[in-house]
């Protein structure tokens, strides 16, 4: 009885395995770093005013490593994430991410360099984006 249910549950994980390669691994021919990617899902809220206006400079300067709608990507977090709430990191932190930089501390993607093309003023549209984003995703 008992070595039944063992060898159905060894079958039945392979069954499940075996899918997900067929579903998932074959499509993905993606660069060594995205194995590293920790991608959340993402609620998108309809967008206006200065947070639409700093969806466009996130798509320009921030979504190679942070991935859309800041889910995640392969070269940086996802920045809709607890860790990001306000309390965890306020918008200063923002604003010396993207001057300064940040150094690899919470993950491990390697540090991340200073953005020189971005003015405080996008900066701030990236701000209020992001938060946006995050209340939306219940992260406040
Ligand atoms: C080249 C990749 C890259 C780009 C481009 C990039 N980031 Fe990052 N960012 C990272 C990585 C990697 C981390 C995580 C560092 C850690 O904690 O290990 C990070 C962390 C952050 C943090 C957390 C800061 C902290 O104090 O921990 C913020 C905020 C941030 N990024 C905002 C941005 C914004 C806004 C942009 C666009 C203007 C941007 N990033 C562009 C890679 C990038």
């Amino acid at each position: 009885m008992k070595t039944s249910i063992v060898i159905a549950t060894v079958i039945g994980g392979l069954t499940v395995a075996a899918l997900a390669w067929l579903l998932l691994g074959r499509e993905t021919t993606s660069p060594p770093s995205a194995a590293l990617a920790h991608q959340v899902n993402v609620i998108v809220p309809t967008l206006t005013g200065q947070a639409a206006a700093g969806e466009r400079v996130f798509e320009r300067a921030c979504v190679a490593c942070h991935g859309s709608n800041a889910a995640g990507g392969p070269g940086g977090p996802p920045l809709v994430h607890r860790i990001y709430e306000p309390g965890h990191h306020a918008d200063g932190a923002f604003v010396l991410a993207v001057r300064n930089g940040v150094r690899q501390h919470h993950w491990k993607f390697g540090s991340m360099p200073p953005v020189a093309d971005v003015s405080p003023a996008e900066t701030a549209s990236i701000i209020a984006y992001v938060r946006t984003l995050q209340r939306a995703n219940g992260i406040r």
